[in-house]
């Protein structure tokens, strides 16, 4: 189990080169088990995750190939159906192979991905989706089991704008018969990219990035190569770590559009922010000023960069009211912060964060990879020794995380 000792203060200062995004090279990977042949993925993160779902397509009997940020993927054969259980729990990701299957063979089998530590996670938007494009689904023995001969374009509202359901649901649509329609669909900049990869390979798909999207089926697709898009999470962890150190970091080669909302509230926080075409510097000279946030679906402000904030806010002047509404328990990380000193009460899906002085450095263990990433940034800003007990968590979502800190000045190491 790797911990992450860290001794602070420490200002965050420097230059830091973004990673290619997790969570679009994860669905990538799997949107590559419908395109028969070689697809070639760059600018792909070093990250547990991604080679986990390399073990998961390397299951399913593609060719996966790591050289670099260099992702070579053949699956020239055919498909197995089966997605094993043990790596369905590793990684919930892994259920977005269930479209690709399907569109592939006509069936599917994938393990249920049941709970994770910040909440249950149901995966009915994704059925529901599938079954009205002619998808039968029955689950026994913890495994959903899906056939259909082939998948027909439909109109699907969804209840929720869930980015794994809208990206299952694009995946579905694009080699179906006739047109579907996607209302209330995701808009993260993470859709907009799995949209660009499959019509780069011949899918025709309008709409991605607005809340509706429409895929007019097509016969086939012909694998191709892809850059994936620069990781707003991990970019935006920095911006935090930058504004809530009183440090002065510049974020190279992502689009600042992705992360409007983020910079905007790091602003309302004191900090200084200069966007350029491909890079953002954040610097904050003095305490953070406290702010109310409020989590939502894109362009709202992300879930994922809210156990972040909450190290910054809790060394605010003044109190900030923090709301999470996406999942119900990211609050989970809370009582490891206020070991640290900060004054954090929840109730319900609000937070109250009372700004200290300073955080306290503390033992304290990672329950997830965003409040794993939260917990280092505020070892970062604590007086003394902190011990980031994590289990492999932060490993799976930053490339070289500890590596790109030390080189903004943070005194870490991994032991
Ligand atoms: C993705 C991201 C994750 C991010 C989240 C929200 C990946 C690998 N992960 O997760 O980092 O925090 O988006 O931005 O891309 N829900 C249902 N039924 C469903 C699907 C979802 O009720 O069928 C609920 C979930 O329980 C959750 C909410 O919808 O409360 C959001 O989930 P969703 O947008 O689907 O997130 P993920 O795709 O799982």
């Amino acid at each position: 189990m790797p911990v992450y000792r860290i001794n602070g203060p420490s200002r965050l200062v420097g230059d830091v080169h973004i990673s290619g995004a997790k969570n679009s090279a994860l669905k990538l990977m799997a949107a590559s088990l419908m395109v028969p042949g070689t697809t070639v993925l760059e600018r792909v993160p070093r990250i547990r995750d991604v080679y986990l779902m390399k073990e998961v397509l390397e299951r399913l009997g593609a060719t996966v190939q790591m050289d670099g940020g260099t992702l070579t993927i053949d699956t020239s054969n055919e498909p197995l159906e089966d997605t094993p259980y043990e790596l369905v729990t590793k990684m919930r990701a892994s259920i977005q192979v269930l479209a690709p299957l399907l569109v592939r063979l006509g069936r599917a089998r994938v393990a249920m991905p049941g709970g994770d530590a910040i909440g249950s996670r149901p995966i009915d938007l994704h059925l529901q989706g599938l079954e009205r494009m002619g998808a039968k689904f029955s689950s026994e023995h913890g495994y959903v089991e899906g056939r259909v001969d082939h998948l027909r374009g439909a109109n699907i509202l969804l209840e929720f704008p869930s980015v794994g359901a809208t990206e299952t649901l694009i995946m579905a649509g694009v080699l179906a018969d006739g047109t579907t329609y996607i209302e209330n669909a995701a808009r993260e900049p993470e859709i907009q990219d799995l949209a660009a990869y499959l019509n780069r390979c011949g899918a025709q798909i309008s709409g991605a990035g607005t809340p509706t999207v429409v895929i007019e089926g097509v016969d086939e697709l012909v694998a191709d190569k892809h850059e994936i898009i620069a990781d707003r999470i991990e970019a935006g962890t920095f911006a935090i770590g930058a504004a809530a150190s009183q440090g002065d970091v510049r974020l190279v080669d992502l689009d600042p559009v992705h992360l409007r909302l983020p910079l905007q509230k790091l602003e309302e926080a004191g900090a200084e922010i200069e966007v350029g075409e491909r890079d953002v510097r954040v610097r904050m000279s003095g305490k953070p000023r406290a702010i109310d946030l409020v989590t939502l679906p894109y362009p709202g402000f992300p879930t994922d960069l809210q156990p972040p904030m909450m190290v910054l806010l809790s060394q605010a002047t003044g109190s900030s009211i923090l709301t999470e509404n996406v999942f119900e328990a990211r609050f989970l990380f809370v009582d490891e912060l206020n070991r640290m000193g900060s004054q954090v009460r929840v109730e319900g899906h609000h937070a109250v964060i009372r700004g200290i002085e300073r955080l306290s450095g503390a033992p304290v263990r990672a329950p997830d990879i965003r409040a794993g990433a939260a917990l280092v940034l505020g070892g970062i800003c604590a007086d003394g020794a902190t011990e980031v007990h994590d289990e492999g968590h932060i490993e799976r979502g930053y490339e070289s995380f500890e590596e790109k800190l030390r080189e903004l000045g943070a005194d870490i190491d991994v032991v």
